[in-house]
């Protein structure tokens, strides 16, 4: 197991600078009625921590995953909900309806009328929705546009060309699995016997996924098989939760090389070892060693919630709102006395950060806080940064690391690779996306 993580973690990394891998990341979801409708109308103490079945879930066009629950939304994979009529006001309109039973965002090549739309189902109806923006004629009657599909369903997920042989929609109601041909709107009624009813469905990163209750099963989206540890717990994978309930060592490896939530910092010191850091926890890898544990346990000072961590001369600084902390590399890390310290004192520099990192063979740490990026002498002193350039095509960065082939800058899931500080900042289009989980971590499904 670990020999094989390992060697797909080499064969990444090594392809990664090289080789295109895809991207295209999409995906839809959605999901079911449940009926809690009295506590609903709290947003406030919706804990999507707490264990919950959300009712549907579907992409934006950015690729954001937006859960729902009742009236209520989540985006993405932390924050609070919000009431889905702040996005989608006319989902509100019929009042007879009731919340987003299932949920999916289409993709159809064949046709450009509803490709990347996102398509909300309540009871009987079917809502399209462009952009935030109820599309014309909509809401429509499940049976006009899908006919053959059953009202009142649980969930929904589309099947692009070549997953499906043709671009399909996927329905769930109780057991009942339907094949949509959005081509020749041909019905094929399935049975998935290993997999569990879903409540809500889910594609992400090219993959296929069932929630059923707080759990999520990986499924074959033509002949339903499950194959591996399924069910897993969707708050490990794709909720940012602190840590609840034991875990071993190898579950705790697992889920930081496999989670989907985004990174808050990463960096690689001199040796190659890489750390990162996420919410409460973190992955360290050291040759072919995998070590994950909380960032409490072994970097008690700062407790948890790194904003950005770079690696100078066998020491890791962890900046984590106005303050650096410095550790001294080794078992155990040793917080450097007279720290944590003032960002300002040390780098010359106001927090919040993004990101920061350091080139190997260099002594500036170059800063990346929104879309500025400074560089700071960090032989000098006192520290003074001086403004080293913008970063015009890329968002907002959550964590980066320079090693020596360049520079690798986190986004959400995905990474990108760029040879030096200045191409990052000179890029006029988006390089190649490759994946966190698989290309970083190994993460082999
Ligand atoms: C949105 O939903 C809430 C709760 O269901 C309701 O109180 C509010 O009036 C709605 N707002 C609009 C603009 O429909
Ligand atoms: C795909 O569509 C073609 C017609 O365009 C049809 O003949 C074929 O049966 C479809 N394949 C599946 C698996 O539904
Ligand atoms: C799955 O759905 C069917 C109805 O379609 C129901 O009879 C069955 O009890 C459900 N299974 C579970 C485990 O809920």
């Amino acid at each position: 197991m670990k020999l094989i993580q390992m060697l797909t973690l080499c064969l990444a990394l090594s392809l990664s600078l090289a080789a295109p891998s895809h991207h295209k990341e999409d995906h839809v979801q959605q999901d079911e009625p449940q009926g809690h409708q009295h506590e609903l109308h709290h947003g406030a103490n919706l804990d999507r921590c707490g264990g919950m079945e959300f009712d549907a879930i579907a992409v934006n066009e950015e690729g954001i995953p937006y859960f729902f629950k009742g009236d209520h939304l989540f985006k993405g994979f932390h924050g609070q909900a919000e009431l889905s009529n702040e996005t989608f006001p006319e989902l509100d309109e019929h009042h007879h309806l009731g919340h987003v039973d299932a949920a999916f965002r289409m993709h159809s090549e064949d046709s450009p009328e509803h490709h990347d739309h996102q398509f909300f189902f309540l009871d009987t109806k079917v809502f399209s929705y462009y952009k935030h923006k109820l599309e014309k004629d909509y809401p429509k009657d499940i049976s006009e546009l899908f006919p053959g599909i059953p009202d009142h369903l649980d969930a929904a997920v589309e099947c692009p060309k070549p997953d499906c042989a043709n671009d399909t929609i996927i329905f769930f109601k109780g057991d009942e699995i339907y094949h949509f041909d959005m081509k020749t709107k041909k019905v094929d009624e399935k049975e998935f016997k290993s997999m569990p009813n879903c409540t809500g469905a889910f594609r992400y990163m090219d993959h296929y996924y069932c929630f059923h209750g707080h759990q999520f099963s990986k499924f074959d989206p033509i002949t339903g098989e499950v194959q591996g540890k399924y069910p897993k717990e969707t708050r490990d994978y794709f909720m940012r939760c602190p840590h609840f309930g034991q875990k071993t060592t190898d579950e705790h490896i697992e889920r930081e090389q496999c989670s989907r939530v985004h990174l808050d910092a990463i960096t690689s010191d001199d040796d190659g070892s890489v750390y990162a850091f996420r919410g409460h926890h973190f992955l360290s890898i050291t040759g072919d060693k995998f070590h994950s544990d909380t960032i409490e346990s072994a970097f008690k000072e700062l407790h948890s919630e790194v904003d950005a961590v770079f690696s100078y001369e066998g020491h890791l600084y962890m900046i984590k709102d106005n303050e650096v902390f410095v550790y001294k590399v080794g078992e155990p890390h040793t917080h450097l006395e007279g720290y944590p310290k003032p960002l300002k004192e040390v780098l010359g520099i106001e927090g919040p950060v993004d990101a920061a990192f350091v080139c190997a063979d260099h002594h500036i740490a170059h800063v990346v806080k929104g879309q500025t990026v400074y560089d700071v002498d960090l032989k000098a002193t006192p520290r003074v940064p001086v403004k080293e350039g913008s970063i015009a095509h890329l968002k907002k960065i959550d964590a980066a690391m320079c090693g020596p082939k360049g520079v690798t800058a986190v986004i959400g899931n995905h990474y990108y690779q760029f040879g030096s500080p200045m191409i990052m900042m000179m890029a006029k289009i988006m390089p190649e996306q490759h994946r966190v989980s698989q290309g970083l971590f190994g993460c082999d499904h």
